[in-house]
């Protein structure tokens, strides 16, 4: 599973090098280094939501608040 989130300048304002450090933690946390893949990737043209990040090519929407919900609901329950 690949995971890319936007460090462009309008997501990292809002907070996408805590979302990456949490990603982080959490793929730690669940012995998942092996089968989740974490990225960076420059602007994805969705500046206008929140963080933008891509699971598979699926585009979310992600803040530093909801970092935690967001890995549990879309990458730890569908990674296998
Ligand atoms: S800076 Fe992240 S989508 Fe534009």
């Amino acid at each position: 599973m690949k995971v890319t989130i936007c460090i462009g300048s309008s997501c990292h304002l809002k907070g996408s090098r805590q979302i990456i450090e949490e990603l982080q933690n959490l793929v730690k946390e669940n012995n998942l280094t092996e089968k989740v893949e974490l990225c960076g990737a420059f602007c994805m043209k969705n500046c206008t939501n929140g963080v933008s990040v891509t699971v598979d090519d699926k585009l979310f929407s992600v803040s530093p608040e909801t970092a935690k919900s967001f890995f549990n609901s879309e990458i730890l329950s569908k990674v296998n």
